[in-house]
């Protein structure tokens, strides 16, 4: 399962990538208010530093034809292994076409149904984005979503992946990868929270406190 990041502040994902196997940066118009900046400024910072790794860039554009020359502004500025996000929408589904038959990776996103996921892999999206999070404040099951639309691929033999979005809690994420999910896309508070565990805080300490007890405060296997 490829682990991406869902985040635009450098210094977050400067910070994600140092303890994390990262494959990648997701963001979305949204997000990308929040850094109150040029987006390409933004973008470009990004690109500079996860280098050839995999960025996801949201067009905001309502109709077809202007989200596919909005697609090639984004890639021009932010150059290969950029997947154009697109809403899969009705306009959404003609851009996708449009962009995947040009040979461009598309991730079709604000998916909430199964159906929209089957429409956006036959346009030829590369992934789709399931919201997790958002459909499970539907009173619905993101999770139980997320796996039908993956089992669906593998039926019909689509190479699209699923890339699991709009995170939570851990459980959501750790299910997921349980059933071989493609991809999920996480914000850096819920990455956090996949490694954070009282109990492991707790047994590192005693091993340090037994070892202190043996050789001495401050003593590791360096300098014993
Ligand atoms: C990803 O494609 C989505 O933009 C994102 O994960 C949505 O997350 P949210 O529901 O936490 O806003």
């Amino acid at each position: 399962m490829k682990l991406i990041i869902d985040n635009a502040n450098i210094d977050d994902i400067r910070s994600m990538y140092e303890f994390f196997p990262m494959d990648g940066v997701t963001c979305n118009p949204t997000i990308l208010a929040k850094e109150k900046r040029n987006p390409y400024d933004v973008l470009k910072e990004i690109r500079d530093f996860i280098e050839d790794g995999e960025l996801h860039v949201q067009v905001v554009s309502e109709d077809s034809d202007t989200m596919v020359e909005e697609a090639y502004r984004i890639l021009k500025e932010l150059g290969n292994n950029t997947y154009i996000k697109i809403p899969t929408n009705k306009e959404g589904l003609r851009a996708i076409r449009i962009l995947a038959a040009a040979g461009i990776h598309v991730t079709a996103t604000a998916i909430y149904t199964q159906m929209q996921a089957f429409l956006a892999a036959k346009a030829g999206a590369s992934y789709v984005a399931p919201y997790i999070n958002r459909i499970d404040n539907l009173g619905s099951d993101g999770v139980r979503t997320a796996r039908e639309i993956h089992d669906m691929f593998r039926n019909y033999g689509f190479k699209t992946e699923v890339l699991a979005a709009s995170f939570k809690n851990s459980r959501q994420v750790i299910t997921l990868c349980e059933y071989g999910i493609g991809a999920t896309t996480i914000s850096p508070d819920v990455l956090d929270l996949l490694i954070k565990n009282d109990s492991v805080v707790a047994a590192l300490h005693t091993f340090r406190d037994d070892f202190e007890g043996l050789c001495g405060k401050g003593k590791t296997m360096l300098n014993c």
